[in-house]
């Protein structure tokens, strides 16, 4: 097949992917100069059609190029080649390394393509929305209009409306908290809690730490803030605090992030040994953590730990939680508690970013809260989530590659699973899982720099058990075409 345009001759009978050959040779055809920086690609629909291959090989071939900086696209213009970097006496010609946030839009704009109705879709971060309990916060929203009136929709007082407030000390004082009802905001989701943590205490160009692979919101939060992110490495323990010692001398960084329950993407529970190290070393260090513990209700085993902000006695600790995944996302009701000085930068940076959170979702949860609705709830998730966690691991052992490798989650809504280094990436499994109709979300996106690019993260908790059996099973039949395709890796069934 040739392209008059782009000169791109693909070989149908090579054992080498399409789309991989299109990569290499859209590089080539930018490495020898054929196309010059600033040169605009055609359209993938358009590419495709020419050269009669699917469009979702020519996305994912732009998306790879554009995670290796040799591309960049532009909103509603298209897709051109990167312009190169050339610093005098500096040896060959740079491409610009993609940022973490630009390699993770690159993954997620692939990660689009799956967003078709047959496809079983594994790839979020919500918790189950046949869960939601509409019939409680439709009464609620009844209710609150009936007491309050108008009131509920004038401007609420910045830090929260205070009924809130003093629920959320209550319930964060049960789980060892000792705080004052100052001490907590309330926040749009713990996603704005984040964010204003980093807007209060960071500035343009100073460094945060966080575990490697993490939270992606915390990757597209400090490149919109401006703010270095630098991932440490972790074990099954969560993050290491041996490296995390090294980095804190070497980066002097301003900020920690962490998740000590049921980490985001690798569901790991830190235990109370290591939280309570971390606590400690930041202590002695002086850099106040945010943990962030939206998964910490979602607990299918053994004891419940206490959150780092417990075993904190200095004040360094700034815990986040919210309402969205234990309850409903939609309402964006989430907070942060923090000891004074904290406390009162944030409620400034709160006030300046939304003047407050909707009065009328504070009090729909408040009343939720009261009428006992968020302990059944939290019931429920447990024994139906639990159920589906069963159904993930059997599966996996069925379906999945042999050599995989993963780690009952003990909590959480994700399975994160290491697929055998020989084998295809994660991204190619994710392309030959999409023909299949099914879908997760590519390792890749989850780590600050290179890595994961065999892991992927599965939620299995948005599910039912049949149709988690029924993706895995076209997740092990995707991975077994690219091996047959490839030719050059073994899969044994695993029984
Ligand atoms: C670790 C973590 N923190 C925060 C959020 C954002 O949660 P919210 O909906 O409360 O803003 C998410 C959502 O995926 C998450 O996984």
């Amino acid at each position: 097949m040739v392209n008059p345009g782009l000169d791109i001759s693909l070989r149908r009978e090579s054992e080498i992917p399409l789309y991989r050959q299109l990569i290499d040779q859209i590089r080539g055809l930018i490495d020898g100069g054929d196309l010059p920086g600033g040169a605009r690609l055609p359209a993938s629909r358009k590419l495709a059609r020419q050269l009669g291959v699917s469009r979702i090989s020519v996305v994912n071939a732009y998306s790879e190029l554009r995670a290796a900086g040799y591309l960049s696209a532009h909103a509603g213009r298209g897709t051109f080649v990167a312009r190169e970097l050339t610093a005098p006496d500096a040896g060959p010609a740079r491409r610009p390394v993609p940022t973490a946030s630009q390699r993770a839009s690159s993954i997620r704009e692939m990660m689009r393509l799956a967003r078709r109705p047959d496809v079983i879709d594994f790839s979020g971060g919500a918790p189950p929305g046949d869960f939601f309990p509409l019939r409680y916060l439709q009464d609620a929203i009844n209710h609150v209009f009936e007491r309050d009136g108008a009131d509920a929709l004038a401007y609420e007082v910045p830090a929260g409306y205070p009924p809130l407030r003093s629920a959320v000390r209550d319930y964060v004082r049960a789980i060892g908290i000792n705080c004052r009802i100052d001490d907590v905001l309330i926040t749009g989701g713990a996603q704005q809690a984040i964010d204003l943590v980093l807007q209060s205490l960071m500035r343009d160009g100073e460094t945060l730490v966080t575990a490697d692979p993490t939270y992606l919101g915390i990757i597209d939060i400090a490149e919109a803030r401006r703010v270095h992110i630098h991932g440490i490495p972790i074990d099954e323990q969560g993050i290491r605090i041996d490296a995390l010692d090294n980095a804190l001398d070497d980066l002097r960084p301003r900020l920690i992030y962490v998740m000590p329950s049921y980490q985001n993407p690798t569901g790991h529970l830190m235990p109370l040994h290591r939280r309570r190290q971390l606590v400690q070393l930041a202590a002695q260090r002086r850099i106040p953590i945010l943990e962030d513990e939206v998964y910490r209700e979602f607990r299918y085993d053994g004891d419940e730990l206490p959150p780092l902000k417990a075993l904190d006695e200095s004040g360094v600790v700034i815990h986040t939680n919210a309402f969205t995944k234990v309850l409903l996302p939609g309402i964006r009701i989430g907070y942060l508690v923090a000891d004074g000085p904290y406390s009162e930068r944030l409620a400034r940076v709160k006030q300046a970013a939304d003047i407050s959170t909707p009065g009328l979702n504070q009090r729909a949860i408040h009343l939720l809260l009261e009428r006992g609705v968020l302990a059944k709830q939290l019931e429920r998730n447990r024994l139906e989530l639990r159920r589906r966690r069963v159904a993930a691991l059997a599966a996996a052992q069925r379906f999945l590659p042999a050599g995989s490798h993963w780690h009952a989650p003990g909590g959480g809504l994700f399975l994160w699973v290491e697929l055998p280094q020989d084998g295809p990436s994660a991204a190619e499994t994710f392309i030959a899982g999409i023909q299949r109709d099914v879908a997760f979300a590519i390792g890749a996106l989850f780590y600050t720099g290179a890595g994961g690019s065999h892991a992927m993260r599965l939620n299995f908790g948005i599910h039912k058990p049949e149709a988690i059996e029924a993706g895995f099973k076209r997740i092990g039949a995707a991975w077994d075409a690219l091996v047959a395709e490839y030719g050059d890796v073994e899969r044994s069934a695993v029984l």
